[in-house]
């Protein structure tokens, strides 16, 4: 009897404590609990107002939780190459916070020059631990629109011209950020390839360079790194805007690639609430409040998908279901960052941080030219080296637009060459000058521009050899959201500045920091030029280590560099092509973009894309197939070696070419197909080893909609460059 009693207290106390357990914490605070089962719950527990406020901003960069059920905010944060600072609940200036002053990581394009996935990979997990240090949840970034013209003022922010390497890059960044509980927000969803009319330009583009070049870094971003969210873009898409574009959102995003994260409009990107709810949009932003479109007149709760969907759904207008898979998506994101399991805690301006940025831009910087090997000035080879031009001193991680960061420190490449080479080895002289005019047009007084060249030209005199760090500066129309460039040149006079220079000293290098191609008319009047980018915090330590020697400079382009702007595709085909008119463009080049335009018409550009040099040289062996044919469902595995014939250590990123000799329509003359990078010490041997999925030899056929592999002869070459082919070999696909 007693045993009975002590068995049924037992058991009361244990439906008592489960009872009490489930009370105490319902499934959707639950983080063990799969979080489809707790977005239902959630979901169940919310009113329509809840819901609707969920799907709008209710400050610049943030959205609603529920505060009642305990459901956190969204905060939001640019992105994409730094934590940007805390700006008013209204207003896009700085809060003047003291804590917020984050690492500059390089900008996207020098990242993309390292055709280093594991910096990718590297780059993700750092600026994911700031974000989430600064308790972000999602991160607007990476950026990986195509670079289509050299004067799109955003480039700088994006992977460069080729759908290949973009997307293995932007994997592993995903990967990397999203490890730290943190989203990434990919943008602009698509086709924003200019600044110029980006709210209104309407794109008309094939179905065949939608799919071949445009949409596959997005469709990797998705399908293989998984990202948790995706930012429509300004522009329009075949007469929709695409923050609310059928096509884009409802039937490639979520349909085919089965997106199961939150469509978050840019910034003033939303136009009609009948298509934002019915589109594909899930979250929308900026649309006024002093965002991009009103001068702050409306409030939040009359976003389009506010009170007017609010009214809506209420009407019966819109059914719930609608409201539904909006929230849904919201709230899987918050369980899957702030509401999540083993939620990292972050890390902010770290040393790890810095060493990681100075590695990328290590990685990243490419030496186009070094003639009788000017370069690498070796610590003590030469008493006085003069530095030369603004961008040497200035600040290059302020401004672009949104990308501009507060750094809580940046090493100038001024900085660096002192450190590097001592005090007493340097002199340094402005050399030009840029106007924080440039929004009005005003150019520097050719009066003080002539005195500051003819300080320079005395500077250079004296010195054994001239550095001279020029380029574009992310000022308006210099590399910068808002409008595109107007010419390839150089601003600020810097073409006659190097011409006098260069008249009074022969050693002369130019560092260019840029995120685009310019015109070089100097070209063969200087001896070494190298690619600096836009470097971040670390940019002096950065260039100082590849000017010195003690990094072997390894970045290869991750873009052509025309020889003058009518050589680019889109720009040849005048301005129905780009800009556009009156709204409308044609992408009349297609799918050549890039490379593949310049080798298709074989037009020589100034520098192909791929290139870049070392202080070494390499020896390619002969490129081999394990087989000589392939079914379409097998692996092309292909090999050869590389060795170090140099005097120096150095890395080397190898690239393989694929082209199909005759098909059904027409080809590019080869695309990238896979990439490696690889250290080799003086005088090593390695054979390397690359992979490629025979179905990634395919075409996109317009008619069909498929993806079409064809049987019959392709040709691979390992190749230095788009424009160094080493050696190719035939195979067979069946
Ligand atoms: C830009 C986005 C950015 C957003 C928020 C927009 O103007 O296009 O890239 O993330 O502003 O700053």
């Amino acid at each position: 009897m007693r045993l009975i009693r002590i068995v049924f207290a037992g058991v009361l106390c244990l439906i008592l404590s489960v009872n009490l357990t489930n009370a105490q914490k319902p499934i959707y605070l639950d983080v063990n609990q799969p979080i489809e089962k707790r977005v239902d719950q959630a979901l169940s527990l919310m009113t329509l107002e809840e819901k609707v406020a969920m799907c709008h901003a209710q400050s610049k960069f943030s959205s609603k939780g529920v505060p009642r059920l305990g459901i956190p905010e969204v905060w939001m944060d640019d992105g994409p190459h730094g934590i940007r600072e805390e700006v008013y609940w209204d207003k896009w200036s700085g809060a003047g916070w003291t804590n917020d002053s984050c690492t500059a990581f390089p900008a996207l394009t020098c990242l993309a020059a390292s055709f280093n996935s594991q910096m990718a990979f590297n780059y993700g997990t750092i600026i994911g631990e700031e974000a989430r240090y600064r308790n972000k949840n999602v991160l607007l970034g990476p950026g990986v629109n195509i670079y289509r013209t050299p004067l799109n003022g955003r480039n700088f922010e994006y992977m460069g011209e080729d759908p290949y390497l973009s997307s293995r890059m932007v994997v592993p960044y995903v990967q990397g950020v999203q490890q730290n509980s943190v989203a990434v927000c990919v943008k602009h969803f698509a086709l924003n390839n200019q600044e110029t009319n980006r709210m209104g330009v309407n794109v008309m583009v094939s179905d065949r360079a939608l799919n071949e070049i445009y949409l596959p870094a997005f469709k990797a971003a998705v399908t293989e790194g998984k990202a948790w969210s995706i930012m429509g873009a300004y522009n329009q898409l075949r007469g929709q805007h695409c923050c609310h574009n059928d096509l884009l959102l409802n039937k490639i995003l979520k349909g085919e690639w089965k997106f199961d994260g939150v469509v978050i409009s840019d910034w003033g990107g939303v136009h009609s609430t009948d298509e934002a709810v019915t589109n594909g949009l899930d979250l929308e932003m900026g649309t006024s409040t002093n965002g991009l479109t009103t001068d702050g007149t409306a409030p939040y709760s009359e976003y389009y998908l506010a009170n007017p969907f609010l009214r809506g759904l209420k009407s019966g207008k819109y059914a719930e279901t609608a409201v539904n898979e909006k929230v849904r998506r919201i709230l899987r994101l918050i369980f899957r960052t702030t509401m999540s399991a083993n939620r990292p805690f972050g890390k902010f301006v770290s040393p790890e941080h810095s060493e990681t940025a100075r590695k990328i831009a290590e990685n990243g910087i490419v030496l186009l030219k070094n003639d009788k090997q000017l370069l690498p000035l070796l610590v003590g080879k030469y008493q006085k080296i003069a530095v030369i031009g603004e961008n040497s001193t200035r600040s290059l991680v302020i401004g672009g637009g949104s990308s501009s960061l507060k750094v809580a420190y940046e090493v100038s490449p001024l900085e660096g060459f002192l450190k590097k080479y001592g005090k007493e080895h340097i002199l340094y002289s402005k050399g030009y000058m840029s106007n924080d005019n440039d929004n009005k047009k005003i150019n520097p007084t050719s009066q003080y521009s002539d005195s500051l060249l003819s300080a320079a030209v005395e500077v250079a005199k004296k010195a054994d050899v001239v550095l001279f760090v020029g380029g574009l500066n992310k000022n308006f129309l210099q590399d910068s959201e808002g409008d595109d460039r107007k010419t390839m040149d150089l601003p600020y006079n810097q073409d006659k500045l190097i011409a006098e220079l260069v008249k009074v000293n022969k050693n002369f290098t130019v560092i260019l920091c840029s995120g685009n191609a310019v015109s070089m008319p100097w070209l063969s009047d200087v001896k070494a030029i190298v690619q600096g980018w836009y470097l971040g915090s670390e940019a002096g330590n950065a260039l100082a280590n590849v000017i010195s020697g003690e990094v072997n400079p390894s970045g290869k382009l991750p873009f052509t560099f025309p020889k003058k702007l009518e050589d680019n595709a889109a720009i040849s085909f005048g301005k129905t092509s780009y800009p556009g008119v009156n709204d409308n463009e044609e992408y009349k080049e297609d799918i050549l973009v890039g490379y593949r335009w310049f080798d298709t018409k074989k037009i020589t550009p100034l520098f192909p894309f791929g290139f870049g040099l070392s202080y070494t040289t390499f020896e390619y062996g002969k490129i081999a197939t394990d087989k000589k044919e392939y079914t379409a469902d097998e692996t092309i595995k292909v090999s050869f070696t590389l060795k170090n014939t140099g005097k120096t250590d150095g890395s080397e990123s190898v690239q393989v070419y694929a082209s199909q000799l005759k098909a059904t329509l027409y080809r590019p003359a080869k695309e990238l197909k896979a990439f490696k990078k690889i250290f080799l010490k003086v005088g090593e041997t390695q054979t390397i080893e690359m992979q490629i999925a025979a179905k990634d030899l395919a075409f996109y056929n317009d008619k069909t909609q498929k993806w079409t592999l064809e049987s019959g002869e392709y040709v691979l070459r390992n190749a230095a460059s788009s424009a160094d082919i080493k050696s190719s070999i035939s195979i067979q696909i069946n």
